[in-house]
């Protein structure tokens, strides 16, 4: 392991303990009004992540890919038809299956899932918050933050889970809109809409700043196919068959 890759393993180790003990201490976030449980290996919604339901359109199916707490899929639960709610962490998937209950939610199923690995599917919505930093952990309640997987295998992954017509929206920081736009073009995902999250209260940056989460600037990207995946395979099918004749 290279020194910097040592240096982050530690910082984000440390991190991780800190906010467990935060976690314990307040266990609660109220979003926009409605109270949220938040375990203690679970990440904290400080980043007004409740709005990625703004894109979610009355009667949708929406998958939210690492539900954390289900902040986002229990806002567009009031919207949606359906919502599926997947995460690696099972302390997680416990932790919406929690939040659903209290707030009388009953169209979201909740799952513990690497990525797409139980999806079963295709999705009008798919609302991805990754973690935002690269580094490799083993422990699954140490995957919030952290990882080197979960963007590469959401655009492996999205074909086969978006309809034709879907959008995917990624919730990313700012500066890295080039990389992401590149890893998205290389698996026929084209951007439409960058914006950037709605402005923090005094009182969430003051909790973001407690939990040491500053420092960058939050913005929803909005994806969708290139072109429906039946149109590019008939595309590439007809180009393998003129190069058969
Ligand atoms: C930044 S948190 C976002 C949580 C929630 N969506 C929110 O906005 O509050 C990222 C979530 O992705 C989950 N995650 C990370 N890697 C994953 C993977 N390989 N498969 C499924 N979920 C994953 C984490 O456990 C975590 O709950």
């Amino acid at each position: 392991m290279g020194l910097y890759s040592a240096y982050k393993q530690g910082l984000m180790g440390t991190w991780y303990w800190y906010v467990r003990k935060l976690n314990a201490a307040f266990p609660y976030k109220t979003v926009d009004g409605k109270k949220f449980a938040v375990f203690p290996g679970v990440y904290k919604p400080l980043e007004n992540e409740h709005a990625c339901a703004d894109y979610c359109r009355e009667g949708e199916s929406v998958l939210d890919l690492g539900c954390g707490c289900g902040v986002g899929a229990i806002f567009c639960a009031e919207k949606a038809q359906s919502v599926v709610a997947s995460d690696i962490s099972a302390a997680a998937v416990k932790n919406t299956q929690a939040n659903c209950e209290t707030h009388g939610i009953d169209n979201v199923t909740v799952f513990e899932s690497d990525m797409f690995e139980k999806v079963e599917g295709k999705f009008d919505l798919i609302v991805a918050n990754p973690p935002y930093i690269a580094a490799d952990f083993a422990s699954d309640e140490q995957q919030f933050a952290t990882s080197v997987r979960y963007l590469p295998l959401l655009f492996a992954g999205v074909h086969d889970h978006i309809q034709d017509h879907g959008r995917l929206l990624v919730q990313y920081p700012a500066w890295f809109k080039g990389s992401l736009v590149k890893l998205a073009k290389s698996h026929g995902m084209v951007l439409k809409e960058t914006k950037r999250m709605p402005m923090k209260s005094v009182g969430l940056a003051l909790l973001s700043l407690a939990y040491l989460q500053v420092g960058f600037r939050s913005t929803f990207f909005l994806f969708e196919p290139e072109q429906p995946r039946q149109q590019a395979d008939a595309k590439t099918n007809v180009s393998q068959d003129r190069l058969a004749a």
